[in-house]
């Protein structure tokens, strides 16, 4: 690194160390988000470090945070892109891929999904001309049971897209083997998951292609990122076909030839020999993320075990200090998994003697922030209630959850006393609600 390199990023970390917020915790005056990004010394001189080397494209950081992203979640190739929604919209547009044949989904089939959660994990369904189909969840795990799911399977039903709701991993084996036999593709939301565990097995890794997200809510953060990743060599190709344009050639920007046949294709009506590099096997799009999101993500994920470890621990102090809580059901982790818990979700009890609005006001009042289950049952939201699906049962859980249901925080930016706060606030609002 020349020595003005090293000058400017000495002056970057004495700028972090001088600015740095004073970390003094005032009860009811300082804000206790739900959810943030934990950003260090490192990750500033990162950014400054790319932008000093006006990295601004795609290239060696991506292409370096996707190989070390796709070892960590034990995936053979990781695509990144510009958010989470991409990432999905991407997982679900590469199962239309002609390059497919016979497994490829057509307008018009079905895929099973739940209407209580983000509505970019649903939208590519509708966005692909496919027919979402939705199941209830349970509330306390806030996800779709395998049972639920085996009940919508249909004659067009061709594939499955669950996330693992605020990090509590849904019955992802069972389903995955009800994938198998059905013969159905199954892409699971990872966004809110990044290193949960079901049966001792990361979550991300029983389906065809999971999907993450890097926005600074999430287990790691790139401001705006997102990711998909699969050990299928045949999806990876056609996810990076449709994020990068819908080109054929798979060449780096910048890379030339690194097939040997650049100038030796002939592909759809195209004269023979036409520039591989310009020719588009699908109708893509470009979703592609910058070396400087990519520059981020590298120093977030050599954090990533600490920041997993924070979470459980804040969500277990939450739990143990609101057990037995009146008029308000808690969060059960799924049977057979250990959580990286997204946030900590809370009921009240349809029966109990107070709102949800009530306690939502009395928490946000003293700093506390809460937040929605997303968007509660999506097929209520004016976007969806004209657009085609099908409902398996009823939704009688995720109308629930729109009512009756919010969330608080865990994530790693939250000390001991705040959480401490948190449930001392929550006790002090039941017990004059008693
Ligand atoms: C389960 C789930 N899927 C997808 C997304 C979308 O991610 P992004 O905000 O990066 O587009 C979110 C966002 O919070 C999410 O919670």
């Amino acid at each position: 690194m020349s020595d003005r390199k090293e000058l400017v990023l000495d002056e970057v970390r004495r700028y972090h160390q001088e600015t740095a917020p004073s970390g003094e915790f005032v009860p009811g005056t300082t804000e206790i988000w739900p959810s943030g990004a934990v950003l260090d010394e490192e990750d500033r001189v990162a950014l400054v470090e790319a932008a000093l080397t006006m990295r601004i494209a795609a290239g060696r950081s991506s292409r370096k945070f996707e190989s070390s992203f796709a070892r960590r979640l034990k995936r053979r190739k990781a695509h990144l892109t510009n958010s989470g929604s991409s990432a999905n919209l991407l997982a679900v547009s590469a199962l239309t891929s002609h390059l497919l044949e016979d497994r490829r989904l057509k307008p018009g089939d079905e895929v099973i999904t739940v209407a209580a959660g983000f509505p970019t994990t649903v939208n590519p369904i509708l966005q692909n001309g496919l027919i979402p189909v939705f199941v209830d969840v349970d509330l306390t795990t806030y996800n779709a049971t395998a049972e639920r799911v085996a009940q919508a399977i249909g004659p067009r039903t061709r594939a499955i897209i669950l996330a693992h709701a605020l990090g509590n991993p849904f019955e992802v084996a069972e389903i995955a083997q009800l994938a198998t036999d059905h013969d159905l593709f199954l892409i699971e939301d990872n966004c809110d998951a990044v290193g949960s565990t079901y049966n001792g097995q990361l979550t991300g890794t029983f389906g065809d292609m999971t999907t993450v997200s890097f926005y600074p809510a999430h287990h790691l953060t790139m401001g705006e990122g997102g990711c998909v990743l699969t050990s299928n060599l045949a999806l990876a190709r056609i996810v990076e076909s449709l994020r990068d344009w819908g080109r054929d050639c798979w060449c780096e920007p910048g890379e030339n030839d690194k097939c040997l046949k650049r100038f030796k294709y002939q592909m759809g009506t195209l004269p023979a020999g036409y520039d591989h590099k310009y020719i588009f096997s699908h109708v893509g799009y470009n979703l592609k993320a910058t070396d400087i999101q990519a520059a981020l993500g590298l120093t977030q994920l050599a954090k990533l075990d600490s920041f997993i470890d924070a979470r459980r621990r804040n969500w277990r102090r939450l739990r143990e200090g609101l057990d037995g809580a009146p008029g308000l059901l808690l969060p059960q982790a799924t049977p057979g998994s250990d959580p990286s818990w997204f946030g900590f979700v809370i009921t009240v009890d349809p029966q109990a003697t107070f709102e949800r609005a009530e306690l939502v006001d009395f928490l946000e009042e003293r700093k506390i922030g809460t937040r929605r289950l997303f968007a509660g049952n999506l097929t209520r939201h004016p976007a969806y209630i004209d657009q085609p699906h099908r409902v398996v049962g009823d939704l009688a859980n995720s109308d629930i959850i729109t009512e009756q249901t919010f969330w608080i925080g865990v994530y790693p930016g939250l000390t001991d006393e705040m959480l401490d706060y948190m449930t001392s606030s929550i006790k002090e609002f039941l017990a004059a609600h008693s």
